[in-house]
């Protein structure tokens, strides 16, 4: 194995992938096109364990360890090149056991030493991450300035302090107790059965169902149901919702659903819109509520 290495870097939902493309290309970055990376997680004793196999490129056994922190940060990571992934992968998903896959397109540009991917990741949604790659005897002051200055040229906004893998096990989480909640709907009308999962800023999980009245326009949907859990428990901020019907088509919010989910939640937080069989779509709130009204329009 290599010796540890260090980054600083920073990762944030990415609002628009065709904005950024356009930045990268007008600041003159290097364009190392597009490559298709698949990192199987083992569920390891301690830091973290991946098993990268990238088209085109070679397999890579990785391990780290790092901080949580809400800023560009340092991680230290160790790298082996692996000959024979489907073995090695094999191997390490009996011992250990598989946590999670992460699957996604990166594209990779290069600019002064900071590598900018602009990611898709299945399941999750567009992601935009800075890395400055840090030569042995920095002290890491250049590599914070220039991802601080691509952070402000991209418009990145709230940085993510959690990884892809983790962001796909919460989303997983989520979706499961929306589920929950959708087998309980009281949608004996419709037939229609519909479940919502909010995932508040403290981490709390709140879920509700749609629920109808035999005076049908007194029925309620289930993103109304879990927004006013969410408020019960004290909360008001929501950074991603799980919306699933009892249907083979992926679960929609309506339009008023929409304008609910906007009072609460930022136009980047995430959406993931599922079907029963767990075909699943992820959009931010802006791409399912466009120039949209919000609190902030009102006097103050
Ligand atoms: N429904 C929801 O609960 N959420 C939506 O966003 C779409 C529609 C419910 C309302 C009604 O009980 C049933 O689905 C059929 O419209």
């Amino acid at each position: 194995m290599s010796a540890p290495r260090r980054n600083v870097e920073l990762k944030a939902v990415d609002p628009d992938p065709q904005r950024s493309l356009a930045v990268c290309r007008e600041l003159g970055a290097e364009d190392r096109g597009v490559l298709r990376q698949r990192d199987t997680y083992f569920r390891a004793r301690s830091g973290r364990l991946k098993l990268r196999e990238e088209q085109p490129g070679a397999a890579v056994l990785i391990q780290y360890d790092r901080p949580d922190a809400a800023q560009a940060r340092e991680s230290r990571y160790r790298l082996a090149r692996v000959e024979d992934p489907d073995d090695l992968r094999a191997s390490l998903a009996a011992a250990l056991g598989t946590l999670v896959v992460v699957d996604k397109e990166r594209h990779l540009f290069l600019w002064d030493g900071v590598r900018i991917h602009l990611d898709t990741v299945h399941g999750l949604g567009s992601f935009v991450e800075l890395e400055g790659v840090a030569a042995t005897e920095s002290d890491l002051t250049r590599e914070r300035q220039k991802v601080a200055h691509l952070q402000r040229e991209l418009g990145i906004g709230e940085v993510l302090t959690d990884s892809y893998s983790d962001r796909l096990l919460g989303a997983d989480a989520l979706i499961a107790a929306a589920r929950e909640a959708m087998e309980r709907a009281h949608a004996p009308y419709s037939g229609f059965h519909v479940g919502a999962a909010l995932r508040a800023d403290d981490g709390s999980v709140h879920a509700g169902a749609n629920v109808e009245n035999s005076t049908y326009p007194e029925g309620q949907c289930a993103e109304a149901s879990a927004l006013g859990v969410l408020v019960a428990a004290g909360r008001s901020r929501v950074l991603e919702a799980a919306v699933i019907a009892d249907s083979d088509r992926i679960c929609v919010p309506c339009g008023g659903c929409r304008q609910r989910l906007r009072e609460f939640m930022p136009l980047d937080g995430t959406v993931h819109l599922c079907s029963r069989a767990g075909e699943r779509r992820t959009a931010t709130l802006e791409e399912l509520l466009p120039l949209s009204f919000g609190p902030e329009f009102l006097p103050q």
